[in-house]
């Protein structure tokens, strides 16, 4: 067990069913662009460690099974790191032919404005009964490529570069046939480029249509066209896989990832004659560009500055930050215990984007790890800090022992923190530090 009470405290909250709340929104502006998928919006949490991982094809020495990045429960039972935990039941339930997944998702990271130990993904799927299409008097690619013709055509410019499968980079199944993937691909690729289209330019006309006060993110020059690219990736859980990335105020922004769904796990959910595509994407990451959101935290507020900006029934506009609060950043150093350091002491977070879990991550270190820094931090002080960074590492000449030095940024988005109250979190973070994991001050 490695769950905080904090973090059980978030499960029933459930943001993405909140009415005029910004991921619900979201959710629904891209459930609107898949008409007769079933919708799932209410699976719980707590799932086993096979539905999470084993199911999945996760290698058993996977990093996302660590205790560094996932909350359990017990040996068994974890908080669900990704939707993806309930696509072998869905598959198995096959109550329809698409199907789209929304739900809160719990993993231990970084803390900034971008991370958040709870968050929201959609997860979707479209599959195709082999036999059904044989029936028919049709070839599965045929009955594919019918369907392919009815999703909407947009006029955005993809780069598409790389070959649908490659056999060493991004190999097709054993069991499909070239042409059949080529179909799965095809109907994927433009059923989540409609997607795409929707959702940017819904964020383009809300940064277009009057910017509140202030300096904002969003007012970098606005008026490029969409420009949207297929990049290869990995998933244990699908090949060929790809990723979609957005040009996005002058970034590549990775937005969702996706592939040809693993034979293995359709079979091991008794629809063996079913074929197709699955993909997964971060509600928060799309909700904070759609509304130019700045900060992860600001979804979990209660506050009405923020919760009676959205509406369902109004076109989607941008919104405007009440004053920024002042930030107060205190720092703490202290030594590794002896035994961590040889270890290799802290190992540094990857950046990974909310939905690469399967693609990022670093070998777990022994004996420390920076999350759970970040995880003590975070009970200690709640919503109050924005972020935490390792700011100097350093390691004696002479003993080996490794110093590590964290800033600490305290702001709350809601109010002013006093210079009484900020020390007093500090110190008892500081004193969490030595008491949980064990380093020694500096
Ligand atoms: N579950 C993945 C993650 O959180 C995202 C994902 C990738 C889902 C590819 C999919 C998929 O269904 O096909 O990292």
């Amino acid at each position: 067990m490695n769950t905080p009470s904090s973090i059980l405290s978030a499960i029933p909250r459930r943001l993405h069913t909140q009415p005029d709340h910004p991921l619900t929104i979201t959710r629904q502006l891209i459930e609107s662009r898949f008409p007769g998928y079933k919708t799932h919006n209410e699976l719980f949490p707590i799932v086993s460690v096979s539905q999470n991982f084993d199911s999945l094809g996760f290698p058993p020495d996977h990093i996302g099974r660590s205790r560094t990045d996932t909350y359990y429960l017990n040996r068994d039972t974890v908080l669900r790191t990704h939707t993806s935990a309930h696509q072998a039941d869905t598959f198995r339930a096959n109550e329809s032919e698409g199907y789209l997944i929304s739900a809160d998702v719990y993993r231990r990271d970084a803390i900034d404005r971008s991370h958040y130990p709870v968050f929201h993904q959609m997860e979707g799927a479209r599959t195709w009964d082999r036999r059904a299409a044989e029936q028919q008097g049709k070839t599965l690619a045929q009955v594919i490529w019918d369907d392919v013709a009815q999703i909407p055509k947009h006029d955005i410019d993809v780069e598409d570069p790389n070959p649908t499968f490659d056999a060493a980079r991004n190999p097709l199944q054993e069991g499909h046939s070239p042409e059949e993937t080529e179909a799965i691909a095809a109907h994927l690729k433009r059923s989540l480029e409609d997607v795409v289209v929707t959702i940017f330019n819904a964020a383009k006309q809300a940064s277009d249509a009057g910017s509140p006060p202030g300096p904002h993110p969003a007012d970098a020059d606005n008026n490029e066209p969409l420009k949207v690219r297929w990049v290869e990736a990995y998933f244990p859980f699908t090949t060929p896989s790809w990723e979609l990335e957005v040009f996005w105020q002058g970034d590549w922004l990775e937005v969702l990832g996706s592939g040809v769904v693993q034979q293995s796990i359709l079979n091991n959910a008794g629809v063996s004659n079913r074929v197709g595509w699955a993909f997964g994407l971060g509600l928060e990451r799309i909700a904070m560009l759609l509304y130019s959101i700045p900060d992860i935290r600001l979804f979990w507020s209660t506050d009405s500055r923020f919760l009676s900006q959205f509406s369902a029934d109004s076109p989607i506009r941008r919104f405007a930050p009440f004053s920024k609060y002042p930030a107060c950043f205190k720092d703490v150093s202290f030594w590794l215990k002896s035994s961590s350091s040889a270890a290799g002491g802290a190992t540094p977070l990857p950046r990974i984007s909310p939905f690469t879990m399967a693609a990022g991550g670093v070998a777990p270190g022994q004996g420390f790890h920076e999350n759970d820094v970040m995880e003590v931090a975070r009970e200690v002080c709640g919503d109050v800090v924005e972020d935490v960074r390792l700011t100097d590492e350093f390691v004696h000449p002479k003993t080996g022992r490794k110093s590590l030095c964290y800033r600490v940024n305290y702001r709350s988005l809601e109010r002013t923190l006093t210079n009484d109250e900020t020390n007093e979190l500090h110190e008892k973070f500081r004193q969490q530090l030595v008491d949980r994991l064990g380093v020694e001050l500096r």
